[in-house]
């Protein structure tokens, strides 16, 4: 809480599950590879990290949740923090959730995504790690998305190809403005 920035900007945050790639989605926008730290092991992001981007606003890479292998009260540490920064941020501008397109979002999945319809967030779908699959099965699986979270704006991305990039430029310009 200490470290969060005072001066006010904006804020674009990444929320998701460990490993659903944020880190890389945050570096894949910016084209800077080693910016925020990726990692094959999940958990690897265990606090707020801010960057600040052009001098005008934040990205925010939180940790990601349901990480099995962290204990139980860590894991609660990360629903605190993270629900408190939510919550609290008056500077949060957009909030990107992003899912794994290779899986029917999860239980916790569904959670972030309720609390940010209830409490009203202005927020994005990611749908990632999208060159992992053909066409068709992306098709499919962006449909299993858009059943459990409707009436979401939805991007297909894949931080390797740098597909949906400008799509999510777009966004977070949009709310920006
Ligand atoms: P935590 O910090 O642990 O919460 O993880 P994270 O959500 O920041 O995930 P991270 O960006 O570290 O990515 C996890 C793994 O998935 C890494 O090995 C990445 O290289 C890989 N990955 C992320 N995005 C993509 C993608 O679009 N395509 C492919 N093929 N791999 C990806
Ligand atoms: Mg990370």
């Amino acid at each position: 809480m200490q470290h969060w920035p005072i001066d006010g900007r904006p804020e674009i945050a990444f929320l998701g599950r460990s490993n659903v790639g944020k880190s890389s989605l945050l570096n894949s926008l910016l084209q800077r590879k080693g910016l925020a730290r990726t990692s094959n092991t999940p958990g690897r992001t265990q606090s707020i990290n801010f960057f600040l981007i052009n001098e005008s606003f934040y990205f925010v890479d939180l940790p990601g949740y349901g990480f099995a292998k962290v204990s139980k009260s860590m894991r609660s540490d990360w629903g605190k923090m993270a629900e408190e920064y939510l919550s609290q941020r008056e500077q949060l501008a957009l909030s990107i959730q992003l899912v794994d397109s290779r899986h029917k979002p999860s239980q916790l999945d569904l959670q972030l995504h309720e609390w940010l319809e209830f409490n009203q967030k202005d927020y994005l779908i990611v749908a990632t790690k999208t060159d992992k699959l053909s066409s068709n099965e992306l098709t499919k699986q962006i449909r299993l998305i858009e059943t459990d979270m409707p009436e979401s704006k939805i991007i297909s991305y894949s931080a390797q190809s740098g597909k949906g990039r400008d799509s999510v430029w777009s966004a977070i310009a949009a709310a920006l403005k």
